[in-house]
């Protein structure tokens, strides 16, 4: 990622962090309409979940310069996801909703830079946990 993408990343992501876990919850709104099949993985409260999801992504968003120190905590995130069975064809569904739901939630202040920046961020990420995998 270039230091730009990187910079796009994060301020959006605090604009979207006081509405974190509202949009956490339309993310799955969104992911099980396109992936119904995924809906049975999660078992517990979804609110809890939706909490869980986005304080993670914006643990990572903000250490995105420093990613080196945290690449194993990643990974060990995606050797967790194994067991609940998140297999890996559903990243890019859960890439796909995810930046569909801040599309949708920056609206105005979406454009095609902001979008490749997360694809991008996105991709790192999916690679990093199915690593651990
Ligand atoms: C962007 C990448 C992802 C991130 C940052 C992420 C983050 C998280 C976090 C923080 C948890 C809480 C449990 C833990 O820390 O181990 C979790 C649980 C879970 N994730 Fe993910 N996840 C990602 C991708 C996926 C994908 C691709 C799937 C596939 C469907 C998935 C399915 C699940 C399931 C089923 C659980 C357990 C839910 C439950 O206990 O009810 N995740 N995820």
């Amino acid at each position: 990622m270039t230091q730009r993408q990187i910079q796009l990343v994060q301020q959006s992501w605090l604009q979207v962090k006081p509405v974190a876990e509202q949009a956490g919850m339309i993310f799955y709104e969104k992911l099980f309409i396109e992936a119904p099949g995924v809906k049975h993985l999660f078992k517990n409260d979804l609110n809890g979940q939706a909490d869980k999801l986005t304080r993670m992504l914006g643990y990572i968003v903000m250490r995105l310069n420093y990613l080196d120190d945290i690449v194993a905590e990643i990974e060990a995130l995606g050797k967790r996801h194994k067991a609940y069975g998140a297999a890996p064809e559903y990243y890019d569904v859960v890439g796909n909703c995810l930046v569909a739901t801040l599309r949708d939630g920056l609206a105005g202040k979406w454009n095609n830079e902001l979008q490749d920046a997360w694809v991008t961020a996105f991709g790192i990420l999916k690679s990093a946990m199915l690593k651990g995998y």
